[in-house]
């Protein structure tokens, strides 16, 4: 086989099979095939598309190019969820409490990254005492045990996306539904996924723009897993403004707890319930997915989610008395409110811009090396389509600098009034197969 053949093979637009993709990826992998060609082929997928098979193909491929991680002597269907990214994104920590309540198995891995916020990792490190450094064989344990544990990153996981991530990013190829679908699904199914639900974002703080692209997006991941023996399902959600009130770690931990409590932000619970009925029909643990929402809202009732969380951070060394006193978290030094400077309607809150605000503050890393700060970010006090007067507070700043001249003029550059506005819809669509 020769990578020029195929290269030609798919700018022709003609269908490549199991054996040439596998050629491609492995030899990238081990350093067999050059960037260059690599480079030339990624823009002919970019142009010519690839079909479900060629899909199905390139993700298990890139599974088969470093470690997977063996999660059967978990029992159960282990149903991960993904989220391709956004501002305050909380469900995460109301999630796996929530369905691990109903006996879902939540055996997740949980990296730190860069962000406007730490990740879940960070989020729960917040909890005084949390940690993720769990041996292979304590974390079974607990998922078996307790239906639910967090365990640091660890292997070599899709090496092949990695190299291919890098490269896509600096050939203007990183932008093509075959590749990102394929990318986002092998590293859920390396991670040892039995079943995924995908939170696919759309709007302004997310990495699809549109709510087309998102749809095609979410279409094609659910494609995939389902053509490749895992059971996917997809909700289409809004990422315009952020998710619920909180953006920042401490501060979305606690926002976790009242929606576990109930007394959540209604979208950041809307989306809770979307995605957990899903894991918990995948899971097998509902017949319909009306059924599997009835029951997370019998647990979110009878207190069994919240009692879960609490032995969630105590198996793993955590402060669980947080769950009832919220004041344990770190608590940033000032709090700043940012007044409206008129009457009416808040119609934008632009959220990628006001995720970086909270990073101004510390919330999140910009480099590998930056330390996170826990306690600050922003809480806003009114969503898109509030009402609002003069002089109320649109958001309050959690901060450990007294200074904070720069986040307040990014805040209101990226927070608008208008005489009238509607919230906008949260859950755009909803993809089952
Ligand atoms: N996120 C990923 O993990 N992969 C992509 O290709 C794009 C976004
Ligand atoms: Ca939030």
């Amino acid at each position: 086989m020769r990578m020029v053949d195929i290269i030609a093979k798919k700018r022709d637009g003609k269908e490549l099979t199991t054996e040439e993709i596998d050629f491609v990826v492995q030899g990238y992998t081990q350093g067999e095939i050059p960037d260059y060609q690599v480079s030339a082929w990624a823009m002919s997928v970019f142009f010519n598309d690839m079909t479900d098979k060629e899909r199905a193909d390139l993700t298990m491929s890139m599974v088969n190019s470093g470690e997977t991680i063996d999660l059967s002597a978990i029992e159960g269907i282990k149903v991960d969820k993904h989220s391709t990214g956004g501002v305050g994104d909380t469900t995460t920590l109301v999630l796996a409490p929530l369905v691990a309540a109903l006996d879902v198995p939540v055996a997740k891995m949980s990296g730190r990254g860069l962000g406007h916020t730490g990740g879940t990792t960070d989020k729960l490190e917040s909890v005084a005492g949390f940690h993720v450094e769990l041996e292979k064989e304590e974390f079974i344990r607990l998922v078996n045990e307790h239906k639910v544990a967090v365990i640091g990153q660890s292997g070599n996981l899709t090496p092949a996306d990695k190299k291919l991530y890098a490269l896509r990013d600096v050939t203007a190829t990183v932008n093509s539904i075959p590749l990102i679908a394929s990318s986002i699904m092998s590293k859920k199914i390396a991670a040892g996924a039995d079943a995924i639900v995908l939170d696919v974002k759309t709007g302004a703080g997310a990495f699809m723009k549109t709510a087309e692209d998102a749809k095609e997006l979410a279409h094609a991941m659910v494609s995939i897993g389902n053509n490749v023996g895992r059971k996917t399902m997809a909700v289409i959600s809004d990422m315009s403004q952020p998710l619920g009130l909180a953006i920042g770690n401490a501060l979305e931990v606690k926002e976790a707890i009242l929606t576990l409590q109930g007394k959540g932000p209604k979208d950041l619970e809307e989306l809770c319930l979307a995605l957990g009925r899903q894991m918990v029909f995948l899971a097998g643990k509902a017949d319909s997915l009306e059924q599997a929402e009835e029951k997370l809202k019998e647990v979110i009732q009878n207190g069994k989610a919240l009692e879960k969380f609490k032995h969630f951070l105590a198996n793993q060394g955590g402060d669980a008395s947080v769950v009832d006193h919220p004041d344990r978290l770190p608590q940033a030094q000032y709090l700043i409110e940012v007044p409206a400077d008129q009457d009416g309607f808040v119609s934008g809150i632009v959220a990628d811009e006001i995720g970086t605000a909270a990073m101004l503050l510390g919330a999140g890393r910009a480099t590998k090396e930056s330390e996170i700060d826990l306690a600050v970010g922003l809480m806003l006090n009114k969503k898109v389509g509030d009402p609002v007067k003069v002089g109320e507070s649109l958001v309050t700043i959690h901060a450990n600098r007294e200074d904070v001249a720069d986040v307040i003029a990014k805040i209101k550059e990226n927070i608008t009034i208008a005489d009238k506005a509607d919230a906008p819809v949260l859950v755009h669509d909803i993809v089952t197969e």
